[in-house]
């Protein structure tokens, strides 16, 4: 079994990334600059926002962190939406999700200009890369991508179990592994809460990628032998042993499941990390309008 390690990988990434940084600099050209809007103070939220400023610090990009309690107005909020359309200095920015519920994120999400949608998130963005079209793809998919192409895993005619439909990883991840392209052009099958005899479809799997969010779904007895595994699942659990009080656990069972696995992600140091660097790039994408 091999462990793909997310942290390195990521690593590798925003090392790429600060030496172009690094190289604009000296040409005079504009710094990309980030910024990202927090709204509350959900543990997880604050933690992933922190390390996307702390990322940005590393590799030479310019940010600004945006926060407002949890009583904030919608108004308020696509006012600031619209301030950050506007504002040249900044070319791209993310709203962190989930919102509270008085927020309507949908709208929230179509407020933000495509252009500076990093996320990729935006109606405009996600029907793009469908299309494939030139456009911003959801970090942790463009990031699952990265981890399978850096280590040479292959695809090509693959059955690949996507468990999970979120807008944010299930849903496009599927949509990429189907795509005529390296990673892809997998058999892909979409397993979600209604899906009858989900072990059915997952020890048929060459690749599963779960992402639902419920820790220890994935058990060694719906896997098939020498099957590759990415476990985009962060769940804190409580854990009286840690400083913190919890730790995160994924969606797949690590201990049983790498046993009879080829490739498999930790939680955490997997998906996680490239994330993060996935973000990075879409925001050196936006700064030298590769995109749009
Ligand atoms: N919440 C969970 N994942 C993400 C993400 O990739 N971006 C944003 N903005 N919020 C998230």
């Amino acid at each position: 079994m091999t462990l793909l390690d997310g942290k390195k990988t990521s690593e590798a990434i925003q090392d790429e990334i600060a030496a172009e940084v690094a190289a604009i600099k000296a040409s005079g050209g504009k710094v990309p600059h980030l910024a990202a809007i927090l709204v509350g103070n959900d543990g997880g939220s604050v933690t992933y926002v922190n390390n996307k400023v702390l990322a940005c610090e590393r590799i030479g990009f310019d940010s600004t962190l945006i926060r407002y309690e949890d009583d904030i107005t919608e108004e308020e909020l696509l006012n600031k939406i619209q301030e950050l359309n506007e504002d040249a200095r900044v070319d791209g920015f993310i709203v962190q999700l989930p919102l509270p519920k008085h927020i309507d994120t949908e709208k929230v999400l179509e407020a933000v200009d495509p252009k500076k949608d990093v996320d990729g998130f935006h109606p405009i963005n996600v029907g793009r890369m469908v299309a494939g079209l030139p456009a911003y793809l959801p970090a942790t998919p463009a990031g699952i991508l990265q981890l399978l192409e850096r280590y040479e895993i292959d695809t090509k005619g693959k059955h690949c179990v996507v468990v999970g439909r979120s807008n944010i990883v299930g849903s496009p991840m599927s949509i990429l592994m189907a795509k005529n392209a390296y990673p892809g052009n997998c058999t892909v099958t979409l397993c979600h809460r209604y899906t009858e005899d989900l072990t059915g479809y997952t020890s048929q799997a060459d690749i599963i990628i779960a992402a639902v969010g419920q820790p220890g779904l994935i058990t060694a007895e719906m896997v098939k032998e020498g099957a590759v595994v990415i476990d985009v699942g962060t769940t804190r659990v409580p854990d009286a042993s840690r400083k913190s009080g919890f730790r995160l656990r994924g969606d797949v069972d690590f201990d049983s499941v790498a046993e009879k696995c080829s490739y498999i992600t930790p939680v955490p140091g997997g998906v996680g990390p490239l994330t993060i660097a996935m973000l990075m790039k879409n925001t050196l994408r936006a700064a030298k309008k590769e995109v749009y």
